[in-house]
């Protein structure tokens, strides 16, 4: 069966391809939202990151008609109360891009000392076919550096030190952020469901 990733943000899908594709799960296409110019934007305002991917989820399947997988996920920084949360894409303001989130981010913890520089990663996966809906959860610990290094990745990867490197997620190789990520811990509760039942998307 075929697939839709409701998605527009290319890094994204190149990560969800490929740890679909690692996986086993026999997809036999994956689309995206760029192959659906029309399909309607979702507003992402719940409170939560299962809130935004369930309505991401169903809003795309049902303009497609397709299996529908979307995706939620933010940073949650403790010494600033879990933000930015939800608003992780935002963070900055409506159009900010990757770089002014982070430089916001960074201005905030300037003073934070070391210890007290904790964070997690959160991912929610809703998949949603007819009336069914599914969530899947996975949550990468670790902490916040001074300054982003490393190149690789996206979002706030530079100045994200999963618990127990001393490197950030943009100084890894994708297989190795795959393996340790928030969102590649979620795809793979997600196949683990899809095996469990004997389902092929
Ligand atoms: P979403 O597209 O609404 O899920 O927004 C997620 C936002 O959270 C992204 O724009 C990034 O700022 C941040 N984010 C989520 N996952 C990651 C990641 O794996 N690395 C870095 N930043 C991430």
């Amino acid at each position: 069966m075929d697939i839709v990733l409701a998605t527009r943000n290319e890094k994204k899908v190149k990560e969800i391809k490929r740890i679909i594709e690692e996986g086993g799960v026999s997809v036999t296409k994956i689309f995206t939202l760029n192959d659906f110019p029309g399909c309607p934007d979702v507003q992402e305002d719940g409170k939560t990151f299962e809130e935004n991917a369930v309505k991401k989820a169903v809003s795309v399947s049902q303009y497609t008609g397709m299996t529908a997988l979307a995706d939620d996920s933010g940073l949650e920084v403790d010494v600033l109360n879990g933000a930015p949360g939800v608003l992780s894409a935002r963070y900055a303001g409506d159009s900010a891009d990757d770089m002014a989130n982070l430089k916001k981010l960074l201005r905030e913890m300037e003073h934070v000392p070391y210890e007290k520089r904790r964070a997690r990663f959160a991912c929610c996966i809703a998949m949603a076919y007819k009336d069914t809906v599914k969530t899947f959860f996975g949550y990468v610990e670790g902490s916040i550096g001074r300054e982003p290094q490393g190149k690789s990745g996206f979002g706030y990867d530079p100045v994200f030190y999963p618990e127990g490197y001393d490197r950030t997620f943009a100084q890894m190789s994708n297989e190795k952020k795959n393996a340790l990520s928030h969102r590649g811990k979620a795809l793979r509760e997600f196949q683990k469901y899809l095996n469990e039942k004997g389902l092929n998307l």
